[in-house]
């Protein structure tokens, strides 16, 4: 596989099957992704992979501690405005339409989200920790470093779903995973082979042309 082909089947799973993943092969892909670029080569990133027993103790874990709420860093800004809030809509309904779920269905939608604490299904669970101190920049760098993952998943044939549900309960996970109080968890990832008979893992999420988001000079 090629790295556009990669960048393009790369979506989010949100439907996995029960397959275990080795430690091996998910060392295998920290071991591709840590050439992830960062500036001042900082490389300002943990990793937390939780398999078997760990991965039940940090689901049952989320079970008595949701619903969490927002802490000082919320994944979306406050009122959200155009066109970015158009997309999180529309990415959303095109999700719960293809899960046969109703705009009005709350309790279902509810349902849907709290599989996100149970990684989808997937076998493995990562978690991306970073220090408290670090700036913007650093949590940009990181970003690749996870796309990175992804990519390296990807291409052996796993799937994943990037996680900023996870950060619904940031606090009490970082004390289960006993993190030192200058270290915070950004997100997670569930990783495994995806279930393509389920149709939420059909949703292609739209993009915006180049033209949208571009402009060229000089050329
Ligand atoms: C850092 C990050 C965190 C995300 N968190 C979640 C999440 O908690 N739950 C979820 O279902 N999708 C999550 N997503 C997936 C996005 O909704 C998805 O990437 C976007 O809609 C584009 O779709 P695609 O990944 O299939 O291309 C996250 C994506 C990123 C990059």
């Amino acid at each position: 596989m090629n790295v556009d082909e990669a960048i393009k089947r790369r979506i989010s799973i949100r439907a996995f099957k029960p397959d275990p993943v080795s430690e091996a092969l998910v060392r295998e892909i920290l071991d591709v992704a840590r050439y992830a670029p960062s500036g001042g080569n900082l490389q300002p990133w943990k990793v937390i992979a939780v398999a078997g027993a760990a991965r039940e103790a940090v689901v049952q874990f989320a079970q008595a501690h949701l619903p969490g709420a927002d802490d000082d860093r919320p994944v979306y800004p406050a009122n959200l405005w155009e066109p970015y809030r158009s997309r999180r809509y529309k990415v959303g309904e095109d999700m719960y339409a293809l899960l046969g779920i109703g705009r009005d269905d709350k309790p279902a939608r509810l349902a849907h989200m709290a599989q996100n604490f149970r990684f989808f299904g997937a076998p493995v669970g990562l978690f991306f920790v970073i220090d408290k101190g670090m700036g913007h920049g650093q949590w940009a760098h990181l970003g690749m470093f996870i796309q990175s993952i992804a990519l390296a998943a990807t291409e052996r044939g796993l799937g994943a779903c990037m996680q900023e549900a996870w950060a619904r309960i940031r606090a009490p996970l970082a004390r289960h995973f006993a993190l030192p109080d200058s270290e915070m968890i950004y997100c997670g990832m569930a990783l495994g082979y995806a279930d393509m008979t389920k149709p939420v893992n059909t949703l292609r999420s739209d993009r915006a042309s180049v033209d949208e988001f571009a402009t060229f000079k000089g050329f």
